[in-house]
């Protein structure tokens, strides 16, 4: 088994300074960048938009993997295709014609992702396979950080690993991730992590690279926790 890359969510990052955060994770070992926008309406609450986006992207190099809690979706995605968005993933739930968004991210030249609430079944990207590049497992219901895991998200994710085979498509994991869960997700065929608040807790670049370690280290190479006794 692969190890998981690693997608901090800049949610749980000291928002006046989120430039600075990108440089601390990126140093502290993140692999992908996950940027959170939530629009007030398909989610209850609000962050940010492509300006912001745009403003970060001379921080990094590292991917910016976009995660729209937007509804309707489909006029804001050549925003975000310009702002720098390497991945745009968008919800099952939050657009009416999912196969018609998703043609439109990769006509822009980005990455198509579907995400799906916990409460969405793996069926909703059925007939969208052949459309995207990543799935986006939600595993507390979207809009705020710090939240409890749902443990169903893991039944869905070994569901998920069935449903897409060979294909190339990547199994993300958002909510709640910690040292004890992200070997419960590995373990079902997730590849990418997101986390806020397990990655940001503590405020500093040294505490941002102790928690991904830990992360890290809570995943044997096979996928089985190497510390469920203090789990
Ligand atoms: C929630 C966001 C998540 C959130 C995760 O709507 O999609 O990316 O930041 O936060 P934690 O890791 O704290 O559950
Ligand atoms: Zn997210």
């Amino acid at each position: 088994m692969m190890r998981p890359i690693i997608a901090p969510s800049l949610l749980s990052a000291d928002f006046s300074r989120l430039g600075e955060e990108i440089e601390a994770v990126e140093r502290a070992g993140a692999q992908w960048l996950h940027l959170d926008v939530m629009d007030g309406h398909f989610v209850p609450n609000l962050t940010f938009g492509p300006p912001v986006i745009k403003a970060l992207r001379r921080w990094s190099q590292l991917p910016f993997d976009c995660h729209l809690m937007i509804e309707p979706c489909d006029a804001f995605i050549p925003a975000f295709a310009e702002a720098g968005a390497d991945i745009i993933t968008i919800h099952a739930e939050a657009t009416p014609h999912l196969d018609r968004s998703l043609q439109l991210i990769r006509s822009l030249g980005k990455k198509a992702g579907v995400a799906l609430n916990p409460s969405t079944p793996e069926s909703a990207i059925g007939y969208v396979l052949d459309r995207i590049d990543l799935v986006l497992v939600m595993s507390v219901n979207p809009g705020f950080g710090g939240q409890s895991f749902i443990p169903s998200a893991v039944d869905k994710i070994g569901r998920l690993h069935a449903l897409i085979g060979e294909r190339p498509i990547d199994i993300e994991v958002d909510g709640g991730i910690t040292a004890e869960t992200a070997p419960l997700v590995c373990a079902a065929g997730a590849n990418v992590l997101v986390a806020g608040s397990a990655i940001f807790r503590g405020g500093t670049g040294e505490a941002y690279g102790e928690n991904i370690a830990t992360i890290r280290e809570s995943i044997a190479v096979d996928g089985t926790s190497v510390n469920r006794a203090v789990a």
